[in-house]
């Protein structure tokens, strides 16, 4: 018996190589960005404990704020709450043009949001883990950081300022 060589309609083969090519093209994407853009999914740093984070002498969110671990380049421990009141400590940081800073954020109750304006970080801050994402300042001004997750009434009143000296 001879197979018989099977019948595809034109416009089902255009369609599939059409859906060939479009996965190429999102996979190359998706490898530049990630590669040769250095653009990451934050990590979940590391988990904490949310009842002990803020008042444990250990825990570098006892003292939040900036550390400069070397010439240009800061850790930023941030912690988010709402309880006593809603806000970010620290609610400001000042770093020269050129700076590289790798933020530390977590929670010691409810789930909070954290965006800096005009860079791409934007992650959820979850109680227990540490979200981590490193952002390079090079232009002066004001990047305000705000919640971007609903975490009570006070969360419109939720926000930072990073302010970037020339
Ligand atoms: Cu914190 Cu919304």
């Amino acid at each position: 018996m001879i197979a018989k060589k099977m019948h595809v309609d034109v416009y089902e083969r255009n369609f599939m190589l059409f859906s060939a090519v479009l996965l190429v093209l999102f996979a190359t994407a998706v490898s530049v960005a990630a590669f040769g853009m250095g653009i990451q999914v934050p990590a979940p740093e590391q988990r904490v404990d949310p009842r002990t984070v803020a008042t444990d002498p250990n825990s570098p969110w006892s003292a939040p704020g900036l550390r400069e671990v070397a010439p240009g380049k800061y850790d930023a421990y941030i912690l988010a709450r709402a309880v006593p009141t809603w806000e970010y400590l620290p609610k400001e940081l000042t770093i020269p043009a050129g700076s590289s800073v790798s933020f530390y954020v977590t929670s010691s109750d409810v789930q909070h949001g954290f965006k800096i304006q005009d860079t791409n970080a934007n992650f959820m801050v979850l109680p227990g883990q540490v979200s981590k994402l490193t952002i390079k300042f090079d232009k002066p001004g004001t990047y305000n950081y705000i919640c971007t997750e609903y975490c009570g009434s006070g969360h419109g009143i939720m926000y930072g300022a990073i302010i970037v000296t020339p």
